[in-house]
């Protein structure tokens, strides 16, 4: 992790061009943000562009689990324009204040199924996850279950800081049941059914045969995972 660390003062367009290679409208929107607080990792920035810049200027429905400051919504509304519908979900009621400012923010919680149901039909459906949230394993596995099968064909969903799958107070651990690289494991599984012999599907949830890529960022390099659903 170390290596990710950017120092309070230090130039962040600058760190971000140079170690990562990355400029452009998100890296000039991140970086002269102002007013609400966001914090990304440097690393994140040219990952978000590459997966998310073909939804810009679109009605997108975006969803981001994890409001905190609600800085990160403002920089999505600047990212992706007027017309996307932008919805931020977090546990604490205090991020209720930002309900309005650059999208919708209701409270509740990650893993409660029903919650994200109905914040789902309230945007009328939803193109893109981020998971920002809490990062424990139960968490994660939860909203995956309850959102993957709700997006759009041919929608984004991705989720941050996977390498708390390592960690046992965010209930993963590198031998844990629970650590999230085994779902993508199986989701990847999933989706190669045609060289296993259509073998049942372990997470019956995610629909075989709808997930159309995974792509696991390696803890220490990327630590963020992304999946397709089918196209
Ligand atoms: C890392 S912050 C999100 C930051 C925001 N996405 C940003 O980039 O500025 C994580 C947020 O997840 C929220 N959170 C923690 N547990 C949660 C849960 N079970 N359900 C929903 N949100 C949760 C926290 O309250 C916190 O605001």
């Amino acid at each position: 992790m170390k290596k990710f660390r950017f120092p309070e003062d230090g130039n962040v367009a600058e760190d971000i061009r140079e170690r990562y290679g990355f400029d452009g409208d998100l890296l000039d929107i991140y970086a002269g943000n102002e007013g609400v607080k966001v914090h990304k990792w440097h690393h994140y920035l040219p990952l978000y562009d590459r997966y998310f810049s073909r939804y810009r200027g679109t009605k997108v429905k975006f969803l981001e689990i994890g409001v905190n400051n609600g800085g990160s919504l403002q920089m999505w509304r600047r990212y992706l324009g007027d017309d996307a519908v932008l919805c931020g979900i977090d546990i604490n009621p205090d991020c209720a204040q930002y309900d309005g400012q650059s999208g919708m923010v209701r409270i509740g919680s990650q893993d409660d199924p029903e919650f994200l149901a109905k914040v789902v039909e309230e945007m009328g459906g939803v193109d893109v996850v981020l998971d920002d949230g809490s990062h424990r394993m139960p968490h994660i596995e939860t909203s995956l279950r309850v959102l993957f099968p709700l997006l759009t064909q041919g929608g984004t969903y991705m989720i941050e800081d996977l390498h708390t799958s390592y960690y046992p107070r965010f209930g993963g651990g590198f031998d844990a049941k629970a650590n999230f690289f085994n779902t993508l494991r199986h989701m990847v599984d999933d989706m190669h059914r045609w060289y296993h012999g259509n073998k049942t599907s372990a997470i019956p949830e995610l629909g075989r045969g709808r997930i159309a890529r995974v792509e696991p960022g390696i803890a220490g390099e990327r630590s963020l995972g992304s999946g397709r659903a089918g196209e």
